[in-house]
């Protein structure tokens, strides 16, 4: 078995171990997070000694966080980056505009995956429902058997059944993405 751990460098989040106590509060900051309405973001902070975990534990949770479908930015402060306040917003915005590039790349390709296992009338109904906004009625959808097609992208959760005869699709720049390419 190959090892998976590197001395001097934080864990891989895939063979990150324990911290479930850590984790479960993170998680549950996360979620608090994701769901209050209005937005109510919480703040975390991990402290300890040096070589304790504290960056193998961050870079989990932005792993954790990518799987909620969050959009995740890692700003790392050096003293060099904060010498004054020209190159701390310099620095700031500029991995701010990275993580922005990343995230809607990596969108966009699991958004392309998602539309090839769709069938084309399953496609139709898609596209139909992103022009209609962020939730569509399934009356409003013009197109021949629109529930079964519907039925099925909610068996694949492309599309998210919010009350009878409501629907929105699973993530809201995947309705973007469709509307793009329509
Ligand atoms: N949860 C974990 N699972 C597996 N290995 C871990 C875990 N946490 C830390 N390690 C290992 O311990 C070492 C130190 O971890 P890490 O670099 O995350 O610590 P740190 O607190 O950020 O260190 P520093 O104070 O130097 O910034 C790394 O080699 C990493 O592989
Ligand atoms: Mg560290």
């Amino acid at each position: 078995m190959i090892n998976p751990y590197v001395t001097g460098f934080p864990a891989d989040p895939e063979s990150f171990a324990g911290r479930e106590r850590e984790l479960g509060e993170i998680k549950k900051a996360i979620d608090y997070t994701v769901h209050s309405e209005p937005a109510t973001p919480q703040n975390v902070a991990i402290v300890g000694d040096w070589g304790i975990g504290k960056t193998s534990l961050l870079n989990k949770c932005k792993a954790i966080a990518l799987d909620k479908d969050c959009f995740v930015c890692k700003i790392t402060l050096t003293p060099e980056k904060c010498k004054n306040m020209d190159s701390f917003v310099y620095n700031t915005i500029d991995e701010l505009h990275t993580a922005i590039w990343e995230f809607s790349h990596l969108a966009a390709s699991r958004f392309i995956a998602d539309l090839t296992i769709a069938s084309e009338k399953e496609k139709e109904v898609l596209f139909k429902m992103a022009k209609l906004g962020e939730e569509a009625d399934i009356k409003e959808i013009e197109a021949p058997n629109v529930s079964v097609h519907l039925k099925r992208r909610v068996e694949k959760n492309l599309v998210v059944r919010i009350d009878r005869g409501r629907y929105k699709f699973y993530h809201p720049l995947f309705r973007k993405f469709l509307e793009k390419i329509i």
